[in-house]
């Protein structure tokens, strides 16, 4: 098959990489010239564990090429995956589809022969419809079909997420684009993952759905370390207890500082509007957005308590600011809500941050930045863990403790317990729910 990847994002990417391996000729398109010059020079602009291996291996194999020229990309593709993306419209909480509305008007000029139009982007029931209708009006000789392909990896995981996915959805309107989508993803067919044939409506929604589901998951576990810190459980406990029932299952119930990233916030927002716009209204999905603020406030809370209840002239230390590990994805991430309101408060903030630097300096005004969180603890008076790093799980805390002006902790992921940071020297340890 012959695949055109527009998008050179965090799905973008990850899936022409992917799908270049699986033995496709994969071009991947992208408006930023920028990004295309580095992926011509072999560089990965974003992070993401392994990408930087499997995307030389299939440029060197001749499958897998990069461009701005998207009607030379898309010229006798068949298959254009649109990957670009779907940001909350500013105002009204729609997705904005002004970048996959763009595409799809681009890729109708462009086509030749029988082509499917994947959209791979996050977008709300009807938009498929929509790029039908638009590459329709504006190429009436082009002969395609368009095709719903959802996309679920979780950034950080993203390559096993896509090599290995539990489902793969894809909503199509006829056999002829079904065939051709069997074909692209015949190597996860031949080993056994499932893969749902559905229409288009149904892949829409199946996306939103999941989210708003896993955001809903979070929001309660962390709803109930609220409860917990009142009553004198440890959410932790609870966690596993609830999470052994195989009914509930125990992933994403850790608690935390509420839900953040580039693919939650974004999608129950928009959830919420598809179902005010059709008079049914999303009333969990929209509580759930409303609790999720308010734990994230709750956070700066525990921190201010941390701090003798204010902010001014203390030195707070945090560790990890991207809104998970391993990946240097800033967006929406809770240390862009955190951080400025320490240093609004007339704190001196360090962070420190294996991989969200570079995106996070200019989105962080005022933080200093650290190479190593040692160096940031010294002298401070509090310690915040606030993205769960590898790097963060294994820390000295009797050095850190021992190097600080007052050994204070508050822990939003739960990583140590208050034995252990109590033990190394640690006057006050907070997690979360505990
Ligand atoms: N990031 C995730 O973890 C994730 C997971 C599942 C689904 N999604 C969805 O996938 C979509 C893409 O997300 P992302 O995180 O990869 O976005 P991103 O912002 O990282 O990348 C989008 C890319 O598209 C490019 N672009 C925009 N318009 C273009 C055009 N007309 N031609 C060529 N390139 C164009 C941009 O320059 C950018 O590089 C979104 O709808 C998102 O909701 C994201």
């Amino acid at each position: 098959m012959r695949i055109a990847m527009i998008g050179t994002g965090y799905v973008g990417l990850v899936s022409g990489v992917c799908f270049s391996d699986f033995g496709h000729d994969v071009i991947c398109v992208d408006k930023a010239e920028q990004k295309i010059d580095m992926l011509k020079a072999g560089q990965v602009p974003i992070y993401e564990p392994g990408l930087d291996v499997l995307m030389a291996r299939n440029v060197a194999a001749g499958r897998l090429s990069f461009t701005t020229d998207l009607a030379a990309a898309v010229d006798g593709a068949d298959a254009v995956f649109i990957a670009v993306g779907t940001p909350t419209r500013r105002g009204d909480g729609h997705a904005d589809l002004t970048y996959v509305m763009a595409a799809a008007e681009e890729i109708a000029q462009a086509v030749t022969g029988y082509t499917v139009i994947v959209t791979k982007s996050t977008v709300p029931v009807g938009t498929n419809r929509n790029v039908w209708e638009t590459v329709k009006a504006a190429n009436p000789q082009a002969e395609f079909d368009v095709a719903s392909n959802p996309e679920f990896l979780r950034e950080g995981a993203a390559i096993d997420d896509f090599m290995r996915p539990d489902r793969v959805v894809v909503g199509v309107e006829n056999d002829r684009a079904a065939e051709v989508m069997a074909e692209i993803y015949r190597p996860l067919y031949l080993r056994d993952f499932p893969i749902l044939t559905t229409d288009l409506e149904s892949a829409e929604m199946i996306k939103y759905a999941a989210n708003a589901f896993l955001a809903t998951k979070i929001t309660f576990i962390n709803e109930i370390a609220g409860l917990c810190e009142k009553v004198g459980a440890d959410v932790k406990e609870v966690s596993r207890g609830i999470g052994l029932d195989g009914r509930i299952g125990n992933k994403f119930l850790h608690a935390g500082p509420g839900y953040g990233g580039s693919c939650f916030p974004k999608d129950t927002a928009a959830l919420a509007r598809i179902g005010q716009d059709h008079a049914h209204p999303m009333q969990i999905t929209e509580t759930v957005i409303r609790v999720n603020d308010e734990i994230k406030k709750r956070m700066i809370e525990k921190i201010r308590d941390a701090c003798d209840d204010h902010f001014n002239g203390k030195t707070v230390a945090v560790l990890g600011v991207t809104f998970k590990p391993n990946t240097d994805d800033m967006r929406d991430a809770p240390s862009l809500s955190i951080v400025p309101a320490l240093i609004g408060g007339g704190a001196k903030v360090r962070v420190v941050d294996p991989q969200g630097k570079s995106e996070g300096e200019a989105l962080l005004p005022g933080a200093e930045w650290c190479d190593d969180p040692y160096i940031a603890a010294r002298g401070a008076d509090v310690v915040v863990l606030l993205t769960e790093w590898n790097e963060f799980r294994a820390l000295n805390l009797s050095e850190i403790a021992a190097s600080m002006k007052s050994a204070r902790m508050v822990d939003l992921r739960n990583i140590y317990s208050k034995t252990t940071a109590l033990k190394s020297g640690f006057e006050t340890y907070v997690g979360v729910g505990r």
